[in-house]
């Protein structure tokens, strides 16, 4: 915190389902709090591209894994320019196109996948910086990434709320963002491992009717109400 408030130390997590205000709140707040930023999303997102990229089956688990195994993920945790780079490529852009929407959820159901991306995560928020707080998002952040978070939240939203929101961002058609969101969400909320999950201790947020000032004035009040 600037203006001779204390720094944050400190770790928030930021679960939820697609749509549901994550990336754009956690990149304020830790702006706000001149924390650190982690998108775990585009980690998933990255190793996807890199999968598409070698013509491999996003289901074919083990050729996922040879991939892996080849793979150097750099991540960047500034919160006003996060970025990410697959083998010293920069893939913020592709990560982002529908072939790598389309396929993520496949990859990032595979345990071994999940495994090597949680313990890089991991060393981020542990990493040198660690002195600098850092607000991390994702689907699994609270229940198993950092079960210690200072702060952990589930963001929600009505699904018509989210596709709305989906589709403003991306300019594609409405109905098939809903029908795309619906899908990742089944698949993100019913796969095996670490699953899309509400982590003990969270507190709920249903952002639906909420601007995003608002949501990230809330998470800054949690904040503090946790640090007295
Ligand atoms: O937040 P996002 O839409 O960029 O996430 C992309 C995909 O990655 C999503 O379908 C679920 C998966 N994911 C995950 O399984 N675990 C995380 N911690 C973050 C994302």
């Amino acid at each position: 915190m600037e203006g001779g408030q204390p720094v944050f130390r400190g770790v928030v997590a930021v679960d939820g389902p697609s749509g549901s205000g994550k990336s754009t709140v956690s990149r304020r707040l830790a702006e706000r709090l001149s924390a650190r930023y982690l998108d775990t999303g585009a980690m998933y997102r990255a190793l996807t591209w890199a999968v598409l990229r070698a013509g491999v089956d996003p289901h074919d688990a083990d050729a996922v894994l040879k991939v892996l195994a080849d793979t150097r993920l750099d991540v960047t945790t500034e919160p006003h320019a996060p970025a990410i780079a697959v083998n010293g490529v920069p893939a913020d852009g592709p990560i982002r196109g529908p072939e790598v929407t389309g396929a993520v959820s496949a990859v990032a159901a595979v345990p071994g996948v999940r495994a090597a991306l949680v313990a890089q995560q991991q060393r981020v928020i542990g990493g040198r910086d660690r002195e600098r707080g850092i607000v991390v998002e994702g689907r699994d952040i609270g229940a198993v990434v950092t079960p210690d978070a200072e702060v952990k939240v589930y963001l929600t939203a009505s699904g018509e709320e989210r596709a709305r929101r989906r589709s403003a961002e991306s300019a594609a058609d409405l109905t098939h963002t809903a029908a795309d969101l619906a899908r990742r969400d089944r698949l993100d909320s019913t796969r095996a491992a670490s699953p899309l999950q509400q982590a003990p201790g969270a507190v709920v947020l249903d952002t639906t009717a909420l601007g995003i000032d608002q949501v990230v004035d809330r998470l800054h009040e949690l904040l503090a109400e946790s640090s007295r």
